[in-house]
């Protein structure tokens, strides 16, 4: 059977930064508060009017040429900002990067879905319905956070990363192990944006009109934070089983950057002392399904994650979504995620 191969990775971050002193400046908080409680300084946030698909085509372009280019035979974009809700903003990327009328679609699983869409890529070309796939995770999520909210403000940047996968067998450098993926429903309030679905839209009678507040992202901080750490440890053992490894043979730890004390206690649970450990969390906040794609790009372009290197993924998100995977690290081109 086929295995998904890594051939080709690139990122991009929007030029405009936002640093803790912009935000201290005009809310309720503080450069110590926000490094101190998440790890973060500064984030890389859209210019007003661009859109997830501006991000996704910069990144789907770097990592087409990462992989030396060529054809692709199908793109997932992974994210929880689309464009529109309807359309889907795959097809728009796909024709904005000159892929022609391949089958392009979105994937929606909040910050895990890069891992979904892993999983995705993995089974299509298992399948053989696709030979090389081009996946993107993107997200604008500051568009839909609060600006005066300093509880969700504070955590999330935008970027783009993506991935080319090609045909290739499980023994080769780049191959990437089938993702261990799990859901939650009994927990879907704890992170949602209440209005905007089909359950809450502006277009139903005035009476039941959404709360203008509830167009924005709520998140229970406290409760995720907890159900985060158990969930991306209990998916990474099981991930790194799944390959037969030992979590000792793993090089580099690449976890969803959500909060630095969040990765401190997963790398805790599993062991990884901090040389093993990537992170860009303080240069980009949370960037939601970007995080796990731009973060190799950071790693694998200043050299802390090199060919050969076992890498075990994990994320975790609203839903509540999560998963692991695991990979080694190809020997290709890779640009440090640029504006
Ligand atoms: O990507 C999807 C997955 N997301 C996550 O996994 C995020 C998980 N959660 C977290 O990272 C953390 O819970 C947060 C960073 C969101 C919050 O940190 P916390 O240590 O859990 O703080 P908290 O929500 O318990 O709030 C502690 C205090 C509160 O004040 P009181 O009630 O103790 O007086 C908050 O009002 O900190 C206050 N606070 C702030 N203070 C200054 C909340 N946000 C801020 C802020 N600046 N930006």
């Amino acid at each position: 059977m086929k295995s998904a191969v890594i051939a080709g990775l690139g990122a991009y971050l929007p030029p405009t930064l936002v640093t803790n002193d912009d935000l201290s400046a005009r809310l309720d908080t503080s450069d110590e508060w926000i490094r101190t409680r998440t790890g973060m300084s500064v984030r890389h946030v859209v210019e007003p009017g661009d859109a997830t698909s501006d991000l996704a085509v910069q990144a789907g372009r770097r990592a087409l040429e990462s992989a030396g280019g060529g054809d692709v035979d199908a793109l997932i974009l992974a994210t929880t900002t689309p464009d529109k809700q309807v359309p889907p903003t795959a097809p728009d990327v796909a024709t904005r990067l000159g892929l022609g009328t391949l089958p392009a679609f979105d994937l929606s699983a909040a910050c895990a879905g890069f891992l979904y869409g892993l999983a995705n890529a993995a089974g299509l070309i298992a399948a053989g319905a696709a030979r090389r796939i081009l996946l993107i995770g993107a997200d604008a999520f500051t568009t839909m956070v609060d600006p005066d909210d300093r509880a969700t403000v504070v955590l999330f940047g935008d970027a783009a990363g993506a991935m080319v996968l090609r045909a290739g067998h499980a023994g080769e450098p780049g191959a990437v192990g089938m993702p261990v993926l799990g859901s939650d429903g009994s927990l879907t309030d704890l992170i949602q944006v209440p209005a905007g679905g089909s359950r809450s839209r502006s277009t139903q009678p005035p009476s039941k009109q959404p709360d203008p507040d509830d167009v924005y992202f709520k998140m229970n901080g406290r409760e995720t934070f907890r159900h985060a750490v158990k969930r991306m440890s209990e998916a990474s053992r099981e991930a790194v089983a799944r390959a037969g490894w030992n979590l000792a043979d793993v090089h580099r730890l690449c976890a969803h950057q959500a909060n630095l004390r969040i990765l401190a206690a997963v790398a805790g649970e599993l062991g990884f002392e901090s040389e093993r450990q990537l992170s860009n969390i303080a240069e980009v906040g949370n960037t939601a399904v970007a995080s796990l794609p731009t973060l190799l790009a950071h790693s694998a372009a200043d050299g802390s994650l090199k060919s050969g290197h076992r890498v075990l993924l994990t994320a975790f998100g609203g839903g509540l979504s999560w998963g692991a995977a695991t990979l080694t690290w190809p020997d290709i081109p890779v640009a440090a995620p640029a504006s």
